[in-house]
C-alpha cells in the first residue's frame, strides 16, 4: 500500500527553530506532498530553500491552512495560542513546539521514543504538543530506567545553549564574546547580564515558588510523559556560554534496585540514546557532540555513593534538532503513517 501524501506548513518558518524544521523534512522519508512556509508579515515574500526548489513565504492568517494536513509551529506562545485553534479548525493537525498548549489536559505531550500511544489522543483539540528541550533529552535517558525500576525522585541540573532562546541570543553570545577578547564594551540586549564567559541560573520567569517557569516545565513535564504524578522533580536550569547543545547532570532516584551496569544495558538498547561513556579515555559526552546529531547522549553513568537506590549520569541534545524540530517531525511522522 502506499502511503498517502500530505500537506505539511511550517509555521515560524524563519525563526531558528523554523528553519531546522524545513532542514529536518528534508532529510527525512516524509510522505510529503506540498511544504507551506509561513510567518509574520515582516517575512511575507521572502523565498527558502527546499530540496533544490525556493518556496515564498506567506504571511500567516487563520485562513492560512485550507489544505493542510499537518501544522507545525514554532513561532512563540502568543503565535500558538492565537492560531493552532484555527488551524485545528480548518482540519489539519497541529504539532505545536511552544508550550502555549502542552499543560492542557486535551492535548498530548509526545516524545516518540516515550510514549508514541499519547499521539491517538490528538482528536480532542487537533492539537499536539512537542515539549521543552530540556524535558525532551531527560526523559528520552530515563525511560529505560522508569520502565524497569521505577522512578522515585529526579534531581537535575541544566547547562543550557544560547541558541534556546533564539537567533538574537546566538549574536549575542558572539558579539558579547568579541567584545570581551578585544576590551571593548558590549550592552546585552537578551539576557540580564553578560553571557560571554559566564553563567545564569535563570531561564524563563522566576516564579512565586522560586523556581523558574524552564524549572517548572521540567518538572509538569515530565510527570504527564511518563504518565506518573508521583515522580518527584526539583530542577536548576542554567544559561551557560555555548551555541548548541544542551548538557545535564542527571540525579536519579529509582523505586527498585537498579546498578549502574544494568542501568547501562538498558541504555546501549534504548531508542534514540547512544552511550559515550569510557571515562578511562576522556570519553564522555559533550554539547559539541551533540549539536547537528539527532540523538541522546549519555554518559558517566555511575551509582550515586550517597543514597541506595540511586544513579547519576550526564546527559547531552542538540537543542534545536531532538529538543525541538527533530522530535516534531518524528511526531508528524508518526501522525503520516499510524493515524491520517
Ligand atoms: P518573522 O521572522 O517573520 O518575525 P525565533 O524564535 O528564532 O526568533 O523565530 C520566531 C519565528 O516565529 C519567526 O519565524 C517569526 O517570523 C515567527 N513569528 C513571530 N511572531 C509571529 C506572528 N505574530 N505571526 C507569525 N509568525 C510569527
Amino acid at each position: 500500500m502506499t502511503q498517502k501524501k500530505l500537506n505539511v506548513a511550517v509555521v515560524g518558518a524563519t525563526g531558528a527553530v523554523g528553519n531546522q524544521m524545513i532542514a529536518c523534512l528534508e532529510e527525512s522519508d516524509f510522505p510529503l506532498n506540498g511544504l507551506r512556509l509561513m510567518a509574520s508579515a515582516r517575512s511575507a515574500g521572502r523565498r527558502l530553500r527546499f530540496k533544490g526548489n525556493d518556496v515564498e513565504v506567506e504571511e500567516l492568517t487563520e485562513s492560512s491552512f485550507k489544505g493542510v494536513d499537518i501544522a507545525i509551529f514554532s513561532a512563540g506562545g502568543g503565535t500558538s495560542r492565537r492560531f493552532a485553534p484555527a488551524a485545528a479548525k480548518s482540519g489539519c493537525v497541529v504539532v505545536d513546539n511552544s508550550s502555549a498548549w502542552r499543560m492542557d489536559p486535551d492535548v498530548p505531550l509526545v516524545v516518540p521514543e516515550v510514549n508514541p500511544h499519547a499521539i491517538a489522543g490528538y482528536t480532542k483539540k487537533g492539537i499536539i504538543a512537542n515539549p521543552n528541550c530540556s524535558t525532551i533529552q531527560m526523559v528520552v535517558a530515563l525511560n529505560p530506567i522508569y520502565r524497569k525500576a521505577g522512578i522515585k525522585r529526579i534531581v537535575v541540573a541544566t547547562y543550557q545553549a544560547v541558541s534556546g532562546t533564539g537567533k538574537k541570543a546566538v549574536d549575542e553570545l558572539f558579539d558579547g564574546t568579541r567584545a570581551m577578547i578585544n576590551f571593548l564594551d558590549y550592552k546585552e540586549k537578551v539576557y540580564p547580564h553578560r553571557i560571554a564567559f559566564n553563567c545564569l541560573p535563570h531561564i524563563d520567569k522566576f516564579q512565586e515558588n522560586g523556581y523558574t517557569g524552564e524549572e517548572m516545565k521540567m518538572v509538569n513535564e515530565t510527570r504527564k510523559i511518563l504518565e506518573d504524578d508521583r515522580i518527584a522533580v526539583t530542577a536548576t536550569t542554567v544559561r551557560v556560554p555555548v551555541f548548541y547543545g544542551h548538557s545535564e547532570a542527571v540525579n536519579v532516584e529509582t523505586r527498585d534496585p537498579l546498578s549502574a551496569e544494568a542501568a547501562r544495558a538498558l541504555l546501549e538498547n534504548a531508542p534514540g540514546v547512544k552511550v559515550v561513556d569510557d571515562p578511562a579515555n576522556d570519553v564522555y559526552p559533550m554539547a559539541i557532540d551533540g549539536a547537528g546529531q539527532d540523538m541522546t547522549l549519555v554518559g558517566r553513568l555511575r551509582k550515586d555513593i550517597s543514597i541506595e537506590n540511586g544513579l547519576d549520569m550526564w546527559v547531552v541534545a542538540d537543542n534545536i534538532r531532538k529538543g525541538a524540530a527533530t522530535n516534531a517531525v518524528q511526531i508528524a511522522q508518526l501522525l503520516a503513517s499510524d493515524y491520517l
